[in-house]
């Protein structure tokens, strides 16, 4: 047999009873006597290492056991079911090949390092058991997510990172320029003159691909973009960051209460997917970090999401006559005290909140008949908060005009936008998850930080 992943070995280890195969990876752990060693190997396919047996008929015997944890070996050997041992298997070396040596200053060594350590070694931090599992089940809800969407007809669209537009007006843009900074051109009257830029325009890093997956739904029915969304926001909290993933669905011919069903199977197929496929990590995550983890996913799964309006949630929270440290008052917009407030204390389960006040919310949110809130959607989460934000689209041609000229939009700038009203408009609607945010539900990671491999935070972006 040829080289197997340490995963598959768990998977289905009857497979390789007894036979020759060769593994490798790095040591997690070596000791040894004169006469036998023994290797945790770890190749990061696997929440648990494999446990490799060395003898002094080997002809490196010595060189193996003075190697340090880090070093990278290939081992072949005979695999073996261990039914009466402590681990399943392991492996009883007939060769090992050493291809990387680590000096024993090397950092990760066999103890726990606290998350703000772990924090200023990210390229070093996945070696470790917790950013292993976090990765991998990163890369596995990215896949469910995908997953449903491509089973119920969504195509994936590649929404630019480049653009001229901030989506939802925040005016939290970083600019794209090419100019020389310390000497950019300028107008007559003084301001940086973008039109001698690359673009011949002023560009920026995309804060959502929204706009552009509604063009794109408006040819192709139902689509979604999925990629790096970038945010100047200077908020330094354990939610936010400067560059974050964001799944964004984008429906032809539906409402907000579409909206609200697909993004809850959605995200309730996407949790059941990754339960079922990385279980082993779930299992360590939970006796090292959050003891209700899987409990607490096995119920999002099984249980209805709340609905309740803004209107309903901002009574509750005046009667709930907590001091929170920003004012509750209807027209303001929900803080995440409040939504961590709604969420753990009161209703103990993710919950929709639907049709907030048409000031607070973005340009593009389509005006209910109250003439006071739009019909938009927050999916908020407990121990998070906002994990999700969608809304129907305003599709009437005069309507949007209107809510552009309030939100002071240059309309001989979104023209094309205009078209998709003007051509075949139709009722639609979509949503934006964070998909750091939903990790961060996953892993019961309580730092944004610790869910993106790199992450880019106010202050801080490292290699
Ligand atoms: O609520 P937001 O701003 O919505 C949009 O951008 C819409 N255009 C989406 C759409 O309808 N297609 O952002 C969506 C989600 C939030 O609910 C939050 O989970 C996440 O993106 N998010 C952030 N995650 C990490 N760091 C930040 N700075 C984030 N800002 C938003
Ligand atoms: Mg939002």
């Amino acid at each position: 047999m040829g080289k197997i992943f340490v995963a598959k070995l768990y998977k289905n280890k009857k497979n390789y009873e007894n036979k020759h195969l060769t593994v490798c990876g790095w040591i997690k752990f070596l000791r040894n006597s004169k006469k036998i060693g023994f290797i945790s190997l770890d190749d990061g396919t696997y929440i648990k290492p494999l446990q490799v047996i060395f003898l002094n008929s080997l002809k490196n015997f010595q060189d193996i056991s003075n190697l340090n944890i880090g070093s990278a070996v290939c081992v072949y050997g005979k695999f073996i079911l261990t039914p009466n041992a402590k681990q399943p298997f392991e492996i009883k070396a007939e060769k090992i090949n050493i291809i990387g040596k680590t000096p024993s200053d090397y950092i990760l060594q066999k103890k726990k390092h606290s998350m703000e350590f772990l924090r200023t070694i990210i390229h070093l931090r996945p070696r470790t058991f917790t950013f292993a599992a976090i990765n991998r089940i990163r890369s596995r809800a990215a896949f469910a997510l995908q997953k449903f969407l491509q089973d119920n007809d969504f195509f994936y669209i590649h929404s630019p990172i480049i653009t001229t537009n901030d989506c939802e007006g925040a005016g939290e843009t970083f600019t794209v320029t090419t100019m020389n900074l310390s000497n950019p051109p300028k107008t007559n009257t003084g301001i940086i003159d973008y039109e001698k830029d690359f673009f011949l325009k002023h560009t920026m890093l995309t804060v959502s691909g929204q706009l552009q997956a509604e063009c794109m739904a408006s040819a192709l029915s139902r689509v979604y973009t999925f990629g790096p969304t970038f945010r100047a926001e200077n908020s330094n909290t354990q939610r936010h960051a400067a560059e974050f993933w964001m799944l964004e669905p984008e429906i032809a011919f539906s409402d907000l209460s579409d909206t609200i069903n697909i993004s809850s199977s959605l995200i309730k197929s996407a949790i059941d997917y990754v339960l079922k496929t990385s279980i082993s990590d779930f299992e360590f995550l939970s006796e090292t970090y959050d003891k209700n983890l899987i409990n607490k996913l096995e119920n999002t799964v099984k249980n209805e999401f709340e609905i309740i309006s803004y209107t309903e949630a901002v009574n509750i929270l005046i009667k709930s006559k907590v001091k929170f440290e920003y004012e509750i008052k209807w027209g303001n917009d929900l803080q995440t005290e409040h939504e961590r407030y709604l969420t753990e204390k009161i209703f103990k389960k993710p919950i929709f909140v639907v049709d907030y006040p048409k000031n607070i919310k973005a340009f593009y949110m389509r005006e209910n008949k109250d003439n006071k809130t739009v019909a938009a959607t927050d999916m908020l989460f407990p121990g998070i908060g906002e994990i999700l934000g969608g809304s129907q689209r305003e599709e009437r041609l005069d309507v949007l005009k209107d809510r552009m000229q309030k939100f002071k939009l240059k309309e001989e700038k979104y023209q094309w936008y205009l078209d998709l009203r003007r051509y075949g408009t139709m009722k639609h609607s979509g949503f934006g998850l964070g998909f750091e945010r939903f990790i961060m539900y996953l892993t019961s990671m309580t730092n944004i930080r610790d869910v993106l491999p790199f992450p880019r935070t106010v202050k801080n972006a490292d290699f």
